[in-house]
């Protein structure tokens, strides 16, 4: 890891895109992965706008233990590194594909989800917003079960059901928060790439911006992805990146971390 953290430092603009790789470090499955959410039959369907507005209880089956029981997990260590890098000024911004939270629980304070999060729901009939604390308590009430997987689906008074502001497939994308993605891998001279399979668009795109002003692009990843040829270094082990990242910024003295 030696050339990525080498360009880390001497760079002037860094910038971190990570996805669900990164939180199975943490206990949370990835999608894609070999353990992944995907693998299991129709799993495509619980983060699809088409199958919500038929089925809304396909999501709130699939996605119980994803979204709902965040509160249980804590950042990991890819987390924690790139708040160390934050801290020692060497990381703009970190663009992230995941809706679990973990990079602002671990304290970073530029996140840009560009697949949104959970933390408010709107139904989808009127609009009208819940907060996430909202659902998981209209959740934990539970009552009668609907639909084809029989779980119960929280309600606005109105009667529609309510959907995070997650981006479901079929859905387009925060429009600000990947605005600023855009704006950030633009101005990167490196970019790390971690923990994602870089399979879904638009996001996908963005290493593919900092490549094309000249930055180098650093990919951490289990399984390939489609710029490996592209980049200045690939590398497999998200805990071996976290641990050169900590060994080479190390914490001031006396501070104390989460
Ligand atoms: P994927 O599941 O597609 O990719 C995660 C990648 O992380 C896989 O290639 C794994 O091999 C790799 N990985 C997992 N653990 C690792 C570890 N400890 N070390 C190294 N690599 C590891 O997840 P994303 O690319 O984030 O959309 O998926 C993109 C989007 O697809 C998600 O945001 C989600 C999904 O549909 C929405 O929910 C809207």
């Amino acid at each position: 890891m030696q050339k990525l953290i080498e360009a880390v430092r001497g760079a002037r603009h860094v910038v971190a895109m990570t996805g669900a790789g990164v939180s199975t470090l943490c206990g949370i499955p990835d999608f894609r992965g070999p353990q992944g959410l995907y693998k299991q039959p129709d799993a495509e369907r619980i983060f699809d706008i088409d199958w919500f507005d038929r089925d809304p209880s396909i999501y709130y089956r699939g996605a119980f233990d994803i979204v709902y029981a965040l509160a249980d997990y804590t950042p990991g260590p890819v987390h924690v590194a790139l708040k160390r890098l934050e801290d020692a000024g060497k990381l703009d911004g970190i663009i992230t594909q995941n809706i679990d939270m973990l990079h602002q629980k671990a304290g970073s304070s530029h996140v840009y989800e560009v697949h949104g999060s959970g933390i408010l729901h709107h139904c989808r009939r009127c609009g009208a917003e819940a907060t996430f604390g909202e659902i998981v308590a209209m959740l934990k009430k539970g009552g009668r079960p609907e639909g084809s997987a029989g779980v119960f689906v929280p309600r606005c008074k109105c009667g529609g059901p309510y959907k995070p502001d997650i981006t479901f497939f079929g859905e387009a994308l925060p429009e600000e928060a990947f605005l600023k993605a855009q704006e950030l891998s633009i101005s990167a001279d490196v970019m790390l790439v971690l923990g994602t399979s870089l399979t879904v668009f638009p996001a996908a795109g963005l290493p593919r911006l900092t490549l094309q002003r000249g930055g180098n692009v650093f990919v951490v990843n289990a399984q390939p992805t489609p710029i490996d040829d592209f980049c200045a270094g690939r590398y497999e082990d998200l805990s071996e990146f976290a641990d050169a990242v900590l060994a080479a910024f190390p914490a001031p003295a006396g501070e104390k971390e989460s």
